[in-house]
């Protein structure tokens, strides 16, 4: 709670020098950001999301193992089949978060926006943020969200939460507002299909777990308050039979929802 009161604090701080720095700012979501006129590609704000109801776009962030003893995997999979037998037109675009090409935030980029936000932009700055940008466009181009991961050491997999840093920009995917942080990402549900070894729904392992509760909070930030959840638990105990019945009990009943 204290570190998101800090990024909050640290956050108001620069969308305070976004709205200043508001030059050319067309997108209606997207406006307080000076940068974004190198905004590419379909962004789509509240009011687009989900208006062709027979075309829609899923965006599924996918950090499960790679072969077929992946239970998050076995997880996606039987989702996405289901889901395809009921809505045959939805595009379904995946992105694998263990591709080794995807960025890897650091500091610079932290750098060159601080400098584009206070307007002390330097040659290379932009293009420093392009593909951080890129990302975020593909996000605002989603009518739904999945997310597929492991829990890894009470956590999330690290490739995941590189994402997260990629995609949590104030000015273009939250802002701050008197009321506090508002996410700009809305109108779009989010499922969470998620596994891990232990059954963390059991008194005494609620408080261990740091994956499900950090994903809804840190989404929320961002817009997506309406969360859906496919939990593939216990994976190291119980029998495969038993986990995969569970999947399909879940997808299931999850798939009419979403
Ligand atoms: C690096 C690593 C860390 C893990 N940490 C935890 C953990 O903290 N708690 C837990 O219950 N399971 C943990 N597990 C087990 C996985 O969460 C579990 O096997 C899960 O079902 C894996 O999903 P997958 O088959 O889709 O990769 C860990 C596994 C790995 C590889």
């Amino acid at each position: 709670m204290q570190l998101l009161y800090k990024m909050a604090s640290r956050s108001a701080w620069i969308a305070r020098r976004f709205a200043k720095s508001n030059l050319h700012g067309k997108q209606k979501v997207l406006r307080s950001c000076s940068y974004v006129p190198a905004f590419r590609g379909e962004v789509k704000s509240q009011g687009d999301v989900r208006k062709n109801e027979h075309a829609l776009q899923i965006l599924h962030l996918n950090c499960s193992g790679s072969d077929d003893r992946s239970w998050t995997g076995i997880g996606s999979e039987t989702f996405f089949k289901s889901y395809k037998k009921i809505y045959p037109h939805h595009k379904i675009k995946e992105i694998n978060l263990w591709d080794k090409d995807l960025l890897k935030y650091n500091l610079s980029h932290v750098a060159s926006k601080m400098r584009m936000v206070s307007g002390e932009e330097q040659a290379g700055d932009k293009e420093n943020l392009t593909a951080v940008e890129d990302m975020i466009t593909t996000l605002y181009s989603a009518d739904k969200l999945v997310i597929s991961s492991p829990m890894w050491n009470y956590g999330v997999p690290y490739v995941l939460k590189q994402y997260i840093d990629c995609i949590v920009q104030p000015g273009l995917t939250f802002q701050e507002t008197q009321n506090g942080p508002r996410g700009l990402v809305t109108g779009r549900p989010l499922l969470l299909i998620t596994s891990s070894g232990g059954d963390y729904t059991k008194p005494g392992m609620v408080h261990l777990d740091f994956q499900v509760p950090y994903l809804k909070v840190i989404f929320a930030l961002i817009g997506f308050t309406n969360v859906r959840h496919i939990y593939i638990k216990n994976t190291s105990h119980d029998k495969r039979e038993h986990l995969l019945q569970l999947i399909y009990k879940s997808v299931s009943h999850e798939v009419k929802q979403f």
